[in-house]
């Protein structure tokens, strides 16, 4: 079994930016700028955001954190998205999800210009990603197929089993594992709530990606032997032994079921990290499309 190690990957594909974003600066050109939007108080998603930020410092981008209040309004987030939007210093943003009740998810991410939008979530882009164009490619997604890339792991003519249809990953991990090339050129079968007999399928999987959100629901049982298994589950589980209150789960037994797998990625240390490094690849080929 050979853990899919995620935390190093990212640091290879961080190191390589960060040369890259030298290089750039010796040249005298600007430096890739990220803004994130940042709506509301929710302890996770300012935790994601920080770290993007975080990470931004760490190759050398600008970054600009927009903080607005829970209560925001509609028209108040469409007027910071057309700011950023004509903001020629910004060279990508990104909306973090969920947004508060009171607004339109859909229009708001419409409203993003899609050669800014390095989350990949406009119609515009995602249809490109659906009809193999280049464009941005969501960062989970993209971080899982990178990951599979740099482990060599063989996806051509396999199985894949993906779980949950999120517009953010199992959706676009469904079509990006079935278009033609590498990783890719998989049969793919899209499960979620309404699929019957779960364990029928995914033991028939050669490549299960797990993005449901429920703490160690693929069990060793729903697994055949040398399957590759990509755990995207992020669930905070309250536990008073650790120094902040929770700790995070994945959604794969990951005990029993690594004794089967061929390969398989940790929670956490696997596909978290590699969503922040491909959002900062995705921003440093916005700013090579400006140029
Ligand atoms: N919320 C959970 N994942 C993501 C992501 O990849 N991008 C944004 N913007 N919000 C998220």
């Amino acid at each position: 079994m050979i853990i899919l190690d995620g935390k190093k990957i990212s640091n290879d594909i961080k190191n390589e930016i960060a040369e890259q974003v030298k290089r750039m600066k010796e040249n005298g050109e600007k430096v890739p700028h990220l803004a994130a939007i940042i709506v509301g108080n929710d302890g996770a998603s300012l935790t994601y955001v920080a770290s993007k930020v975080r990470a931004c410092e760490r190759v050398g981008f600008e970054s600009t954190m927009v903080r607005l209040s829970n209560t925001t309004s509609q028209v108040e987030l469409l007027d910071k998205i057309k700011e950023l939007n004509e903001n020629s210093d910004i060279d990508g943003f990104i909306i973090q999800l969920p947004l508060p009740k009171q607004i339109d998810t859909q229009k708001v991410l419409l409203a993003v210009n899609p050669d800014k939008d390095v989350d990949g979530f406009h119609p515009m882009n995602f249809g490109k990603m659906a009809l193999d164009m280049s464009t941005f490619i969501p960062a989970t997604p993209f971080g899982i197929l990178e990951l599979l890339d740099r482990y060599n792991v063989d996806t051509q003519g396999k199985h894949t089993v993906v779980i949950g249809r999120s517009h953010i990953v199992g959706r676009p991990m469904s079509i990006l594992m079935g278009r033609k090339g590498f990783p890719g050129n998989s049969t793919v079968t899209l499960t979620h709530s309404h699929t019957k007999n779960i364990t029928q399928i995914t033991s028939q999987a050669d490549i299960i990606i797990s993005a449901l959100g429920v703490p160690n629901f693929l069990k060793a049982e729903m697994v055949k032997d040398d399957a590759v298994i990509i755990d995207v589950g992020i669930t905070r589980v309250p536990d008073d032994t650790t120094e902040k209150g929770y700790r995070i789960t994945g959604d794969v037994d990951f005990e029993n079921v690594s004794k089967k797998a061929s390969f398989i990625t940790p929670v956490p240390g696997g596909v978290g990290p590699m969503t922040i490094a491909m959002l900062l690849k995705n921003t440093l080929l916005a700013r090579e499309r400006q140029m």
